[in-house]
């Protein structure tokens, strides 16, 4: 059974991280502080350390320092849980071989998501070296033993076989050997599917200037001299696998936080739909005979827009304009609205002012500020006769332009209580004696277009 060692000063996190791991079927010890981690440890052989950074007494860091300084408790695999931005000390963590970290509070999934990786992907880094002194090969084993799975090959040819094989963290090359140099090996490696982005580190005992510069020039992670100081060799070493394990931890986040992201966006995209389709059936509801106009009208200046050059979110927006435009009528009494026969000057007065009620409730949109133009100006014309400001041609705005055709076409094509849809001729003459007074010519021409396309009379109301 897989054991895991759970260290939190915090008791509530602590029962919850048992409690979840237990749930998964792991053997889970605890420990409350740093002291304890490190006795239980020596106690007990686990496979897996989850271990909080913030604690009173020895914190994480300091806890995972003592664990690796001795033989028995070295190699554990080691998952920070972190509770704010750990950034400063991400790469100590990281030095110390830390294989991941867990932001608290923590969902159950996700921390079980993290166990599952780092149980994992828990192994030492493998370093494979490459020398024809077997002596040296020796000597590496020696020094880097501890900390790495040490692989060897003693020709070029062998690190090429090897590498395929056992895929490295990082390689330790030896410059000059016979057969294939150091730099021959390089270049295959590079041309070897999936092995191109290993890191290699040259050995060498050249002195001059011009091998160290055509190392890097060639993409070398970094040269070390020989013979090797082990202490300056590990440390180059381990910053070389560290960087390349902070790559790549940085990429899977990346990934990750963009996959939520999208998602979220997803959620709040639908959210808004959804709230400006209540709203638009709350508008259609004032005047159950016209029900349906508001999507409709926004279908309309969607195409009109579409055939215009519109295009991606401008369309959406346009769409969105139709939906809303007549929102004020909200703000204009029921009896009015559902009048039947001619309307008195004030009554006429009072409907006209759902262009104003609309623009005033729309402008909280601020994200989207062509709901409140379109509904604010859906009712001026082209000749400069209309409401509520008697703008004229291009000084009203376009995409009130387009709402203006779209909602007289669904104005004259939808079945009303007092009477039906007017035939497609009707309407056609109708949209074409206004181009230039009532309408923009070029918007209005689109218009008669969409018409002369339809024989059928199939996009009206059904
Ligand atoms: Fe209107």
């Amino acid at each position: 059974m897989v054991k895991i060692l759970v260290t939190d000063d915090d008791k509530m996190s602590l029962m919850m991280a048992k409690r979840v791991l237990e749930k998964k079927g792991y053997q889970v010890l605890t420990a409350e502080n740093g002291k304890d981690c490190v006795i239980t440890l020596r106690r007990e052989k686990v496979d897996l350390l989850l271990l909080d950074v913030e604690m009173p007494g020895m914190s994480g860091l300091e806890t995972l320092a003592q664990i690796r300084k001795d033989a028995a408790t070295a190699d554990v695999k080691t998952v920070f849980l972190t509770s704010y931005a750990f950034q400063e000390n991400i790469v100590e963590a990281l030095r110390l071989g830390a294989l991941d970290f867990v932001k608290k509070p923590f969902m159950a999934d996700q921390l079980y998501d993290h166990v599952e990786k780092a149980l994992r992907m828990g192994r030492k880094s493998v370093l494979l070296a490459v020398d024809d002194e077997p002596m040296n090969l020796i000597m590496t084993k020696r020094i880097f033993g501890i900390r790495y799975q040490v692989e060897t090959a003693q020709s070029g040819y062998d690190a090429l076989i090897a590498v395929k094989k056992i895929k490295p963290d990082v390689i330790l090359l030896d410059l000059h050997m016979p057969g294939m140099n150091g730099l021959e090996v390089f270049e295959k490696l590079h041309k070897l599917e999936e092995c191109e982005n290993i890191p290699v580190v040259f050995l060498t005992a050249d002195e001059d200037k011009d091998t160290e510069a055509k190392l890097f020039k060639e993409g070398a992670s970094d040269f070390i001299k020989k013979p090797m100081i082990p202490e300056i060799a590990i440390q180059r070493i381990n910053r070389i696998v560290e960087n390349r394990y902070m790559q790549e931890s940085l990429k899977d986040e990346v990934y990750r936080k963009t996959e939520a992201l999208q998602i979220s966006n997803g959620k709040v995209k639908n959210l808004v739909n959804q709230i400006m389709f209540a709203l638009s059936g709350a508008i259609d509801a004032k005047d159950p005979y016209t029900n349906g106009h508001s999507s409709r009208v926004a279908k309309y200046a969607k195409e009109i827009a579409s055939r215009m050059g519109y295009d991606g979110q401008e369309l959406e927006d346009v769409y969105a304009a139709g939906l809303l435009h007549d929102v004020g009528k909200i703000g204009v009494r029921d009896v009015i609205i559902n009048k039947l026969g001619r309307l008195t000057e004030e009554e006429f007065r009072e409907i006209k002012s759902h262009t104003v009620i609309g623009a005033r409730i729309l402008e909280r949109i601020s994200e989207l500020p062509l709901l409140s133009i379109g509904a604010h100006w859906h009712h001026e014309r082209y000749d400069g006769k209309g409401y509520p400001d008697g703008l004229s041609g291009t000084s009203i705005p376009e995409i009130a332009r387009i709402v203006c055709v779209a909602d007289c076409y669904d104005a004259m094509t939808s079945n009303r209580s007092y009477r039906d849809a007017l035939p497609q001729k009707v309407v056609r003459g109708e949209i074409e004696k206004g181009l230039g007074s009532q309408f923009d010519p070029r918007i209005g021409k689109i218009m008669l277009d969409m018409i002369d396309e339809d024989p059928e009379y199939a996009m009206k109301e059904n």
